[in-house]
């Protein structure tokens, strides 16, 4: 009998995998094998009897990983099994950061109740113009599943798009299409892109990416988004942009005090994966390799 752990809600499609050898829930014990979506586990204590974490996702920054290692527990996650969901929810950010939808539905809202609403309409939405991104340079930085993914997309819908990603693996470079450019380094992405699009882990390499510096290298009214990690931006730099007029927009996926309800930021509550076509394919993914892991000793991270 194993024993596992769910610290998240965890998609019952996934869960209903395990078989009868397996004991699941919330409140299981002496744990063999966690499985988890965003919580936090660097204050979670770490039994004797603990051999393996699948986290049902792809970053790994909720986990103790070096604690883990010390402790010979291997750690699973779950890569390109939200890259669809992630990239539509891009996609989205993407028509967010140029047409003013969200500020105008906002507006719109304040004209409840008020028989002129079509004439006031009419008149006012001159204040929510915004450019097409047909014919925009769009630059990526990090080019894992989801970064071809948004790429590949991007391409599609007529954008000039640029790639950069120093670890790019053969897998993903063969699924990327042709037309995306290779950019030699990542200052090429800050200075020739109207768009910038973070895709990478949050590394030593790349948190604090965007910051005063790299955005004074970015042209005037660049837009930026953020569905890969909240630390790879500093915030403050890119308020102070925001107010200076440096920078059109910035759309993200994690909410941080500072920057929720600022002009021209948009903040969403982690939306990314949050689909049940993804929440079905990283739970299933997880929870086969948690299995495979402590039936076989088969270390595959699918
Ligand atoms: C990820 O890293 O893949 C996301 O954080 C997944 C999630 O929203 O749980």
């Amino acid at each position: 009998m194993y024993n596992i752990k769910l610290l998240n809600k965890i998609s019952p499609v996934g869960v209903g995998q395990f078989d009868d050898q397996y004991l699941v829930g919330e409140d299981v014990e002496k744990e063999d094998g966690v499985l988890v979506r965003s919580a936090s586990m660097h204050e979670y204590e770490l039994n004797d009897n603990l051999k393996a974490i699948a986290r049902a996702g792809a970053g790994v920054n909720n986990i103790p990983l070096e604690k883990c290692s010390n402790e010979g527990i291997v750690v699973f996650n779950t890569p390109g099994a939200n890259a669809n969901a992630v990239k539509e929810l891009v996609l989205c950010g993407l028509f967010l950061s140029s047409r003013k939808v969200v500020e105008g539905i906002d507006w719109v809202k304040t004209l409840k109740g008020n028989e002129d609403a079509a004439k006031l309409v009419e008149k006012g939405k001159s204040q929510f113009v915004g450019p097409e991104i047909e014919g925009r340079k769009l630059g990526i930085i990090g080019l894992g599943a989801i970064g071809v993914h948004v790429a590949n997309a991007a391409i599609k819908l007529g954008m000039e798009v640029y790639g950069f990603d120093p670890y790019i693996s053969v897998n993903a470079a063969w699924g990327m299409s042709k037309w995306v450019k290779n950019a030699q380094n990542v200052e090429t992405i800050f200075s020739e892109c109207d768009y910038i699009t973070l895709h990478a882990p949050s590394t030593k390499e790349t948190k604090g990416i965007i910051n005063q510096e790299s955005i004074a290298m970015m042209k005037d009214g660049v837009r930026i988004l953020n569905f890969a990690r909240g630390d790879l931006v500093n915030a403050q730099d890119v308020l102070t942009a925001i107010d200076s007029g440096k920078v059109a927009k910035y759309i993200t996926d994690f909410a941080t005090p500072d920057i929720i309800d600022h002009e021209n930021v948009i903040v969403m509550p982690h939306l990314g994966a949050s689909t049940p076509e993804s929440e079905d394919n990283c739970a299933r993914m997880a929870v086969k390799e948690i299995k495979d892991y402590l039936e076989s000793g088969n270390i595959v991270n699918s």
